[in-house]
Formats: structure tokens, sequence, C-alpha cells
């Protein structure tokens, strides 16, 4: 006997020999598409740092879930952006925003499919904070009964998923309340858990309209540099009632992803954030990578890693491509 005795290339020789190695494989069920829904009937506007995305008005984004629901795709996730912003951010429980509108929309148009609501005050309040602010900083506990009313109206207006992004202690049970008081107890919270404070969501914030007019984040979302304070946040929201756990961005915390999978043994969502995007994108419409052979690689790594859902802007393109 010569050697190597183990030789790990006999697996490799084909791909019919790969495909019966496999062990992660990525499928149209795991993808969620987000959508940017704008005033406006017939509005289709480019996202500048997102070459193929756009912000669109109630009935375009109705038509374009109708697509992304023939693609496989079973879920999509929409952002508002509003007519009008103040201080507290109230057009996010205005039942006839376009949140809302759109939800009622796609429901009608799309039955099948299941919608989820970013909820958050950022791109309804005129300074882009997520929440209500005393002085220069965010009001945690203020904020969550706005967080509340604006997950209620989601929910009247047909929510399966409502997914609150805020980042504020207590908001996961504050809207589990909420709705379960009002007759909502089958709305499932998918809770963005462990949500960084992440340059990555730069591109995000021209897509929503939704920086801040003044400092940053870091006071709510995470320090990037905590791992075990993220598995902390994601306890806390499985205590408070979160049906979901996010990890948010993806790539740079798949180690978190894996962690938070491991450790609690639940339905686990990431999110591919607008950075991730927009990087792939721009560096494949220079030629600089084979985009489609990137793209499926990363969105397998988030599925390796332990997701069990990705949001992705990429979302209804791969489901055609893995769909045929
Ligand atoms: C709202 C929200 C953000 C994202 C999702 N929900 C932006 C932020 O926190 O500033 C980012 C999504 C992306 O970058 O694709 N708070």
């Amino acid at each position: 006997m010569g050697f190597p005795i183990s030789r790990p290339r006999r697996l490799r020789r084909s791909e019919t020999m790969r495909r019966m190695v496999r062990e992660t494989r990525l499928s149209s069920d795991n993808l969620i598409q987000p959508f940017f829904v704008c005033p406006g009937k017939d509005v289709t506007r480019p996202v500048a740092s997102m070459p193929g995305v756009a912000q669109m008005s109630v009935d375009r984004v109705a038509a374009a879930a109708r697509e992304t629901y023939a693609a496989g795709v079973p879920a999509v996730i929409l952002f508002g952006i509003p007519e009008r912003k103040d201080a507290q951010g109230s057009e996010a429980w205005n039942d006839s925003g376009e949140v809302q509108r759109a939800i009622r929309e796609i429901k009608e148009r799309v039955p099948g499919l299941v919608v989820v609501t970013d909820v958050c005050m950022c791109e309804y309040t005129d300074h882009g904070h997520c929440g209500a602010l005393k002085g220069n900083d965010v009001d945690n506990d203020a904020t969550l009964e706005l967080l509340a009313r604006e997950a209620l109206s989601h929910a009247r207006a047909g929510a399966d998923i409502v997914a609150p992004s805020d980042m504020m202690d207590g908001r996961v049970g504050a809207i589990r309340d909420a709705l379960d008081e009002n007759g909502f107890a089958d709305v499932a919270i998918m809770a963005y858990s462990a949500k960084f404070a992440s340059a990555f969501y730069g591109p995000f914030r021209d897509a929503a309209e939704s920086a801040p007019k003044f400092g940053d984040r870091r006071s709510y979302q995470m320090d990037p540099p905590n791992g075990d304070e993220a598995i902390r946040e994601v306890a806390l929201d499985l205590e408070e009632g979160a049906d979901i756990v996010m990890v948010k961005p993806a790539l740079a915390y798949l180690d978190l992803i894996y962690r938070v999978k491991r450790e609690f043994m639940v339905p686990v969502a990431a999110y591919n954030v607008s950075g991730e995007y927009a990087m792939i994108r721009a560096a494949g419409l220079n030629g600089w990578i084979e985009e489609e052979r990137v793209v499926m690689e990363v969105l397998t790594s988030i599925r390796r890693a332990g997701a069990d859902m990705i949001l992705t802007y990429f979302a209804t393109e791969v489901a055609r491509r893995l769909n045929g």
C-alpha cells in the first residue's frame, strides 16, 4: 500500500460524485427578498449605490412581489419611505402608509407569499435615529411604545411576521404583548437580535433615506468586536418571545451565525446586507469577479454557517437560476 492512504480527491472526480457528498444546499426556500416602498404610483427609482435595486411604489412592489413568489422565493421584507417625517416617526403607524398599503396589496394579489415587515423608526423620523430622542440619544423606554404601535399597524394590514431592527432593550417583549393583547397572537416575530453598528449598511441608508442626521447608531446597535454579547442578546430576545432570531450583517459575522445556531437550535436568519451586495455587484459590473459564482458561494457559506433564512437583495435572481 502506497502513500497516501487517504485520498479525499477520490470523491471529487466528477460533478455526479461531488453531488453525492455535497453537505450544504442552497434552495430558493431559504431566501427572503427585501423591497423599498416609496410614495406615488408607477414609480421605480433606482438606488445609485445598489445597482439592480430600486425604490418602488405600492403597485410596482406588488407586481415585483408576484415575480419573486413565482421564482420560488417564499417571503419578502418591506421597508417604507414615507411621504413625510417628524420627530416621533408617526407615519410608521399610519394604517394607510406605504408599507401598510403594500402589505394589503400583496396579500390580495399574491396570497401565498409570506410578508415580513421591518419595524424601526429610522425611516420615519426627521433626525434619522431608530427611536424617539431625549437630548442627543435615543430614549429606549419611550421608543418601545412607538415600535409596538408600528408593529400593530403592520399586523392589522396583514403582515405575517414583524421584524424589529431598532435594537432597543425589551422591544421584542413589548411588541409581543401588544400583538397578543390585540388579537394577533399568530403574528410571528423575527428579531434582529445580533445587529451590529456596521459600516456595511451605507447603501441601505441611501435606499431607505434613513441616515442619521447627527451622530451614529453605536449607542444602540452592537459593537462589532463582541461575540459573547451577541449570544446574550439572542437569549434575551428568545425569552421575550422571538420566533426567529437574526444575525446582521452576515459575512463578517459568520462565526456568530454558527454559534447562535449551535447554542439555541431555533430558526436563524442572516442578513446579507446592502454593503455586501454593493461590493459584489460593483466588482461584478467591472468584470473583476464572476458575479454569479461569487453570489452562490457567499449565500451557500451563510447556509453552511447555520442560517436557515437569508435576507438578500439577490434573492429573486438567485431563485430563478436555482429553479431553472
Ligand atoms: C433599519 C434597518 C437598517 C437595515 C435594516 N433595517 C439600517 C440601519 O440600521 O441603519 C440595514 C440593511 C442593509 O444594509 O441592507 N434600522
